[in-house]
């Protein structure tokens, strides 16, 4: 979900990532004297910065980026564009088929048993995997696709906008907006050169907001995490707000909790809850009215339910009978997205984000190493090992602080009574070990080529200059920046599992010029500039896609994909590649491994202030009357074949 900006829809403003965290580490003065104490050249965000500048060349067509497309030019429009020379089609969109003998999608009567056998809304994160696990990717395929929420004004008619929709929606709507959340899992095949669902599938599958789930992990069957329903504390039904994800070693897929708070609603009852509801964002009266209708939302009723949320989830896409599990061990917080690297030594490395103006990134090292060769080593290899959330220091290193009970302040004294505890408040521990807070941390992923790790930090317009710090480095930071982690080693041997890494600036968004401290290449052009990164890929020559949330329409910005080179003389400067329909972002991206095809995902097409199910402001993809936008997975493709974007 986009956050800041005044065009959005109020109530999905409401709806959204307010800061929680009250007590950011440090001030501005406690970071001039830290910059200003040290010898040598600047270090940290404003003298690492925005490396690149120096040995540009010349600004030519695309500069010295080593991308040959032509740029796209920003603007706002009701459909999508695609730079020239690529074609683009939609795979599969919401209320398109799933499992067999699903109904076709009729606009006017979306009901929870239709949508629990079609496409889910709102897909956020997708992943192209083999059809089989450790295959490779030729004429099949899985898609797996995240449903993160729902537009309860665009998915049924007669609601009005979207503040108007949601506290009018009915039991039977609920029902159907929880059938409508989760993941889909759908086989694709290559047919003439385009991808599109597989005729005969055999793993296709629909998660929702009711798919019995298990916990594992520490946290599992502790007496915070047991409801009326559920004595055992560890079976959950559904997943909630799915945003990004990942995939592991082993082919499951990462699918990751985010804005869980807004489903829970009323006064609680339980007052031993109240600290970890607030530092989460759970209030008695939230954007959703879910809570008046079912009653494991309501607080009143069921003061735990909500610490069965914001987890991890980890799935099998190859057995359609297995069972999700939430691994606590990872932490509990709004988790963007959850992207491994290997270390050195074969342990797994998850690193993630907590989609909030001053919260935290995290990592989490598997205790053993994965076996490529026994299945069964990996299965529960997510339940043990450390994690941790990062510190940045102004002297351009950066150090992991470990998550576990009884180590420094994680103790009995400040509240931590088990492992389970400091990981159910995930947020609160971190506060205690002082962490930096960061501008909305979304997407971490390493870069599969270099080992360098890019953190997509959003915006944060509540940042105040006394707030700023080295790796935050601008107040009201409305377009976001990226930031560079280092892992020490050689290229391709990074380690991951290191205690202490440095850390730079790749860019600071906004439009240079116009915006303060907006940096990039030095060649990026007039459309190349972009605002709020959300979601990266990495092609097979390690340069970087950044899909955006939250550009500013006011400037007849909209969200897009931009590509860059991570290194050499092309570093930082982006490219605009693709630009998304009226009212949406653009999720995913994926990029499969020859780079012969760039998957999207289009995410909340028509979102903007008075669209309505009879009156949105984008029909997109369909443009067909009295049919509503629908969220859609789309596929790029060279035309003529080739990689994408070379
Ligand atoms: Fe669901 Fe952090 O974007
Ligand atoms: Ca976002
Ligand atoms: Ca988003
Ligand atoms: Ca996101």
């Amino acid at each position: 979900m986009n956050t800041y900006h005044a065009e959005r829809d109020a109530m999905t403003i409401e709806l959204e990532d307010i800061g929680s965290n009250p007590a950011p580490r440090a001030t501005i003065s406690e970071i001039i004297e830290a910059r200003f104490s040290r010898r040598g050249p600047l270090l940290g965000a404003l003298a690492a910065g925005v490396a690149g500048t120096a040995g540009a060349q010349v600004p030519m067509q695309g500069g010295p980026s080593t991308l040959t497309f032509p740029e796209l030019s920003h603007q706002l429009a009701q459909t999508d564009a695609v730079a020239e020379g690529h074609e683009k089609h939609v795979v599969i969109r919401w209320g398109d088929p799933v499992l067999p003998g699903a109904p076709e999608f009729d606009p006017r009567n979306v009901t929870a048993a239709a949508q629990a056998m079609q496409f889910g809304y709102n897909n956020d994160y997708i992943a192209v995997l083999p059809p089989e696990r450790g295959g490779t990717i030729g004429a099949r395929a899985i898609l797996w696709a995240n449903h993160e929420y729902t537009n309860t004004n665009l998915m049924f008619p007669g609601m009005g906008t979207g503040r108007e929709a949601r506290a009018r929606v009915t039991a039977a709507q609920v029902e159907a907006e929880l059938m409508a959340h989760g993941g889909s899992i759908v086989e694709l095949e290559r047919v003439d050169g385009r991808w599109k669902p597989a005729a005969a599938p055999r793993l296709n599958r629909r998660i929702t907001g009711v798919t019995p789930m298990t916990v594992s992990g520490p946290a599992a069957g502790h007496p915070r995490m047991r409801t009326s329903e559920d004595a055992s504390g560890a079976r959950v039904l559904g997943m909630l707000n799915n945003c990004a994800g990942g995939t592991t070693p082993w082919g499951t897929i990462l699918t990751c909790e985010e804005n869980f708070n807004v489903y829970f609603g009323g006064e609680l009852a339980n007052s031993a809850q109240a600290e970890s509801h607030r530092r989460y964002g759970i209030v008695a009266s939230p954007g959703y009215g879910w809570h008046r209708h079912v009653a494991r939302f309501d607080r009143s009723r069921e003061p735990n339910e909500a610490n069965r949320f914001g987890w991890v989830v980890e799935i099998d896409p190859y057995d359609p009978a297995s069972t999700p599990i939430k691994r606590t061990a990872l932490g509990r917080v709004k988790h963007e997205g959850a992207t491994h690297a290997i270390a050195p030594d074969g342990r797994v490395v998850i690193y993630m984000g907590d989609d909030e103006r001053f919260d935290y990134v995290y990592r989490f090292v598997t205790a053993r190493p994965w076996d490529p060769q026994d299945l069964a080593v990996n299965r529960d290899l997510l339940d043990e090992g450390v994690l941790s959330v990062a510190r940045f220091e102004a002297d351009g290193t950066m150090r992991w602080l470990p998550l576990v009970h009884g180590q420094g302040p994680l103790t009995e004294a400040n509240g931590f009574h088990s492992q389970a505890d400091v990981l159910i408040e995930t947020r609160r521990a971190a506060d205690v070990l002082e962490a930096t807070p960061m501008d909305r941390p979304e997407d971490v992923e390493a870069n599969p080529v270099t080992g360098m790790v890019y953190v997509m930090l959003t915006n944060n317009a509540s940042r105040t200059p006394e707030r700023v710090d080295a790796a935050n480095p601008r107040a009201r930071n409305d377009h976001g920046h990226v930031v560079e982690i280092i892992p020490p080693g050689a290229e391709g041997r990074r380690d991951h599992a290191a205690e202490s890494m440095r850390w730079s600036l790749f860019l600071r968004a906004g439009k240079p010029g116009l915006d303060a401290g907006a940096a990039y290449h030095r060649a990026t052009s007039d459309q190349g500039w972009l605002s709020c990164p959300d979601n990266c890929a990495f092609d097979s020559k390690g340069r970087i896609w950044i899909a955006t949330d939250g550009a500013p329409a006011a400037a007849g910005v909209a969200d897009g994909i931009y590509a860059a080179d991570t290194a050499g003389p092309g570093r930082a400067l982006t490219r605009l590649f693709y630009q998304a329909p009226a009212g949406a972002e653009v999720c995913g991206p994926f990029i499969l491994p020859d780079d012969s095809a760039l998957f999207l995902a289009i995410q909340h097409p028509g979102e903007e202030p008075g669209s309505t199910f009879e009156n949105p402001s984008t029909r997109w993809p369909d443009f067909a009357e009295g049919m509503p936008p629908r969220p859609a997975v789309v596929v790029i493709t060279r035309a003529g074949g080739g990689a994408v974007g070379s």
